[in-house]
């Protein structure tokens, strides 16, 4: 298995032939001093699609068309255009998105950026009703901070105290994971005052990946909504948002989607919501009566009745490059296929690691790491190096990059791992576990 002779088989049968599709950074670019892995000219190893994925080929000539169209044809390109009139820009991506995740066509809209459309969905789903005491939002502790504000400055919005009508749930002590009993033994207690669950799909720290099915259905069964944060889950695990009857959901697709910094992002709303009230914008009204300017607003059936601007076709387009690349790539069940069996290469691979959770290394203060992630999970593995107070996280980090790997760290000891489906290979995996032990034997604690 740690051979190379092993990865380079493995990735001989690979079935994901997509790496060609994408642009992949140069170790000259990314400052690599010294890769093992290759020259300056030769491709580095990007294992940080979960932060920002890699930029497909066919972005640049999408964007082209549409700069093109705009100097052609000025306005008129809203309706006249060589390709997709601006007007409709977003229709088919729509769809496309909605196979990602799990949807019905029209229960996904992609529209504003994530932030901005977990605020459009609390506006709807989050209703906290002080004569029935059921006002609080629970979601996981630690989650990312742009929830964190979100979620508190709803209630704040509601004129609620954030300290009293919101709820975290922890990992037991000395623990980095929740499991799924403990997030239903905290909903069933707190059941009569909750007005909405919403967690993230992937935890963007640990990487675990929650059992969405079951959470939402056992907080359906109390009458309390669930909303998830799919920013870390889409495009990277499967999802059937529809039939596991999640009411909202929303997404960035600038990690595992691909749409390059700041894309434009997404927003699931169950069918059964569809007459919800909404922040409501034009872009959400019925397209054969929007230029008619009314008074009353008309909104489309469907999620695409919560749009609310006219989209940024530049973004459009950039995520409609990427969905390309996941149809021609067989879709999510396929991806998914590849995903599960290079992360698990690469987990057995730190495992063997001379240098993984050794007890002799850990009881006695010396530089090791463990894997935090548990096995529910999709790409990205999360590796906490101790010992916890010393710069054994930094000092790997730089190592690896010196190396031509490009990972992401979390403060204050994680490093995040994603070998990504569409564009890694076995053999980087190889070389990321050489690295991180090659690391982990030249770390000089203070
Ligand atoms: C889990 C999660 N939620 C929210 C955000 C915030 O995203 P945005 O800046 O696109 O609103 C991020 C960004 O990485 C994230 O990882």
């Amino acid at each position: 298995m740690n051979d190379s002779s092993y990865a380079q088989e493995m990735d001989s049968r690979d079935t994901i032939v997509c790496r060609n599709k994408f642009n992949i950074p140069l170790n000259q670019s990314v400052h690599a001093k010294k890769s093992l892995w290759g020259g300056p000219d030769k491709e580095c190893v990007y294992f940080c699609g979960n932060s920002l994925g890699l930029m497909p080929k066919s972005t640049r000539s999408a964007v082209d068309v549409e700069l093109d169209a705009w100097a052609s044809y000025g306005v008129n390109a809203h309706f006249e255009h060589v390709r997709e009139p601006w007007v409709s820009i977003d229709r088919p991506v729509g769809p496309e998105m909605a196979k990602i995740v799990g949807a019905q066509d029209d229960e996904v809209a992609v529209m504003n950026t994530l932030t901005g459309n977990l605020h459009a969905a609390l506006s709807t789903f989050y209703k906290p009703d002080v004569s029935t005491g059921r006002t609080k939002i629970m979601y996981e502790d630690k989650a990312f901070p742009s929830d964190n504000y979100a979620f508190m400055s709803q209630c704040e919005l509601h004129g609620l105290d954030p300290a009293i009508h919101t709820i975290k749930v922890s990992p037991k002590p000395g623990t980095y994971t929740l499991t799924t009993e403990q997030i239903l033994e905290a909903i069933d207690s707190n059941q009569h005052e909750l007005a909405l669950v919403c967690f993230s799909g992937i935890q963007f720290y640990t990487g675990q990946l929650f059992d969405i099915e079951t959470i939402t259905a056992f907080a359906h069964e109390r009458n309390i909504l669930v909303g998830w944060d799919l920013a870390h889950a889409a495009g990277n695990v499967e999802l059937k948002l529809h039939d596991w009857r999640v009411d909202f959901a929303v997404w960035c697709t600038y990690k595992y989607l691909n749409s390059g910094p700041g894309g434009i992002a997404g927003l699931f709303v169950h069918s059964k919501h569809v007459s919800r009230p909404r922040q409501a914008g034009w872009w959400g009204n019925n397209p054969r009566t929007r230029f008619d300017m009314l008074e009353m607003f008309d909104p489309i059936p469907g999620a695409e009745g919560f749009r609310m601007s006219n989209p940024s076709v530049l973004n459009m387009v950039c995520v409609r490059a990427s969905l390309e690349i996941f149809k021609t790539a067989g879709g999510m069940s396929a991806i998914v296929q590849k995903s599960k069996k290079i992360t698990g290469y690469l987990y057995d691979l730190l495992l063997n690691l001379p240098h993984y959770k050794a007890k002799e290394l850990m009881d006695g203060g010396y530089p090791c790491f463990e894997i935090i992630t548990p096995e529910s999970r999709g790409t990205q593995l999360s590796l906490l190096f101790h010992p916890l107070n010393s710069t054994t996280m930094q000092q790997v980090m730089k190592h690896l990059n010196d190396n031509g790997i490009i990972a992401d760290e979390r403060k204050p000891n994680v490093i995040r791992l994603a070998p990504t489906p569409l564009y890694n290979t076995y053999s980087e995996c190889l070389y990321v576990a050489e690295m991180i032990e090659s690391a982990l034997n030249k770390v000089q604690l203070e």
